[in-house]
């Protein structure tokens, strides 16, 4: 309520991107204060057991986590956590710093509570993101790691180049995810062949086996895919050992600003992803939904559909901070009405 007045009256007035860098600039701050972070943590972080999940050996407070593309530089992930997601997916990250598309990048479409972006991985590079999450950290957060290509690298050489955030990242991430289906940066899409993803896909993962732990390693698929692509990705994933997918990026199937259009046009097609791909391939990969996502209820018919996690991101821009927090608590009272838990709510409608 009190998040919609301020959105209505005072945040839609300013330059989104603007509204968004000074939102990341204090909870980077925020992230700097332990003891502000731990209550925070304490009174919205998800805490009850029937919200847990664990999804390839990691442990998740709770299924809800933010998308990519919010905490782009790994700057905020702790505050994000202590406001109440249950992992924080950082990035895009690509090899190289840089600028990004020119401005202005982000618009928000307020009637169908919706976002086209342009922003073209505009991001500090591999390096400073690896000092980042290396700092260490005062509240538990699940931190994935996404990772995409420089722009200015040819597509002949973007195994390597996929390689070098790989290396750099994959030791200091939870999970890290490839990332082949952002339509801003030019070519990148191209990549989901088949063809081509193997040879990408079987690199990133050579280097993510090789970490301490051996990290899971994730692919992001777009919506605008045919569901054959989807079904071959899939294959694809399965005859890898991939730990999962992760459905979907934003479409550029719209009429708007060019760029991809996220939020509330994106739920049909992001549940039908979703509803193949657990057709295709059962439980033996994790599944990520995202698109869509605007309340408890899109959660709970994710988590129904097959998905182990759900993600958000233009859900949290209209909805406020306390946006996961509330579907978290939300959901922990109807899984007790049910009597039930995440776990066993996973995959119930999915039929096979
Ligand atoms: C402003 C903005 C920037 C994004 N940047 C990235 C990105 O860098 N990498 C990525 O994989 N996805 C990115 N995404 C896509 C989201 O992670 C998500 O897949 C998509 O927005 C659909 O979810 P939603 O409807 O909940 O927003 C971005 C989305 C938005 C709105």
């Amino acid at each position: 309520m009190m998040y919609r007045l301020l959105f209505t009256q005072v945040l839609r007035r300013f330059d989104a991107e603007a509204v968004h860098h000074a939102t990341v600039r204090a909870l980077a701050l925020l992230s700097t204060l332990p003891l502000l972070k731990r209550l925070l943590h304490r009174a919205l972080a998800p805490s009850d057991p029937a919200l847990r999940v664990t999804a390839f050996g990691v442990h998740f407070p709770g299924p809800l986590g933010l998308a990519a593309g919010f905490d782009k530089d790994a700057a905020c992930a702790e505050a994000l956590a202590a406001f109440g997601f249950g992992h924080v997916e950082v990035g895009t990250i690509t090899a190289h710093a840089q600028p990004g598309n020119p401005r202005p990048r982000l618009f928000r479409d307020l009637k169908q509570r919706a976002i086209i972006n342009r922003m073209g991985f505009n991001n500090a590079g591999a390096q400073a993101a690896a000092r980042r999450l290396r700092r260490t950290r005062g509240v538990p957060v699940v931190v994935g790691v996404n990772i995409g290509k420089t722009k200015v690298v040819p597509e002949a050489e973007a195994v390597a180049d996929y390689v070098t955030s790989a290396k750099e990242l994959a030791p200091l991430a939870d999970y890290l995810v490839v990332n082949v289906s952002s339509p801003n940066t030019p070519g990148l899409r191209n990549l989901q062949a088949v063809e081509l993803l193997r040879p990408l896909l079987a690199a990133v993962k050579e280097v993510a086996d090789s970490t301490p732990r051996r990290t899971p390693l994730l692919v992001k698929i777009a919506p605008d895919l045919a569901d054959d692509d989807v079904d071959a990705v899939a294959d694809l994933a399965l005859e890898l050992g991939l730990d999962g997918i992760i459905a979907t990026n934003t479409t550029i199937r719209h009429s708007g600003e060019t760029g991809g259009l996220s939020g509330r046009p994106l739920k049909a097609r992001s549940l039908e992803v979703l509803r193949r791909l657990r057709a295709r391939v059962g439980d033996r990969l994790t599944l990520v939904s995202v698109g869509g996502v605007e309340d408890v209820d899109d959660v709970w018919e994710r988590l129904l559909a097959g998905a182990t996690l759900v993600q958000g991101y233009t859900g949290m821009i209209y909805g406020g901070p306390l946006w996961a927090a509330r579907i978290h608590r939300q959901l922990s009272r109807r899984l007790r009405r049910h009597a039930t838990t995440v776990p066993e709510l996973i995959g119930r409608t999915a039929g096979g």
